[in-house]
């Protein structure tokens, strides 16, 4: 189970330190450790042969060299796509990391937002379904207190509740919250709120915060200014640049 004392506001590198290296490879998640970021937050999918690959996109078009979906490729052909070229030719190297690779990398370091994504929800729960795949490696790595758990598709957080009484579990989500998502925050026995910044507003930090749950928005443009956010008292923020972290802004 994570701590409940974290360090406020906590610094949660979006795709890594994404603002400087590739998104979602393991020049990011080290930049971000070298930035002082507490925790880095990973987006997750479920490859061909139903392997665990960091990367945002449906698609490999935008942050490699390849094309197709990652769902019709294999690990060994995503595992051989160059994932940095796109940012900076000095990143030819990259390559799109599995979840393994980054918790072997980061583990003792700082801690891991794992954003699973919602297109590899299954509703017909499989053995290996992503989240329980997940799960599993987490606890094969030790790392249930360094973990924090969070997806657009709440029912994935509802079976990992089911399975761990311990993870910590985080509602993402880009609407504001109603008292359905405080609902939901309940029957999950939740750990954080993850709003789009957009929809954030004083009351709606209280509200959370009257349930127990840490807020973390993201506001993911290095350019966004945060002040407003770290005025209301939020308890992180998922940025791309360490500069958002301050109360001077880039
Ligand atoms: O986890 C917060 C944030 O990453 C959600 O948006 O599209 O960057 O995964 P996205
Ligand atoms: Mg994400």
């Amino acid at each position: 189970m994570m701590k409940k004392d974290l360090p406020q506001p906590l610094f949660i590198a979006h795709r890594g330190l994404s603002a400087r290296y590739p998104e979602n490879t393991l020049a990011a998640f080290k930049g971000a450790i070298d930035a002082g970021a507490h925790m880095i937050e990973l987006d997750v999918c479920l490859s061909k042969d139903r392997q665990l690959v960091v990367i945002h996109d449906e698609t490999v078009d935008r942050t490699t060299d390849g094309t197709g979906a990652v769902k019709a490729l294999s690990l060994d052909q995503l595992s051989r796509l160059d994932a940095g070229s796109w940012f900076d030719p000095r990143f030819k190297t990259e390559r799109l990391p599995t979840l393994a690779q980054v918790l072997d990398a980061v583990k003792g370091r700082l801690m891991v937002n794992i954003e699973i994504k919602p297109e590899a929800f299954e509703a017909d729960g499989p053995a290996d379904a992503v989240e329980r795949q997940v799960l599993d490696l987490v606890r094969e790595k030790n790392m249930l207190d360094e973990v924090l758990v969070s997806s657009f598709e709440w029912l994935m957080l509802e079976n990992l509740r089911k399975l761990d009484p311990g993870i910590a579990l985080g509602l993402l989500s880009d609407v504001a919250a109603d008292e359905s998502l405080r609902h939901w925050y309940r029957r999950i026995k939740g750990f954080s709120w993850h709003p789009d910044f957009r929809v954030l507003t004083q009351q709606q930090v209280d509200s959370l915060h009257d349930l127990g749950a840490r807020v973390f928005p993201y506001a993911v443009d290095g350019k966004i200014d945060t002040r407003g956010m770290l005025a209301m008292g939020v308890d992180g923020l998922i940025v791309d640049d360490p500069r958002q972290m301050t109360a001077r802004q880039p």
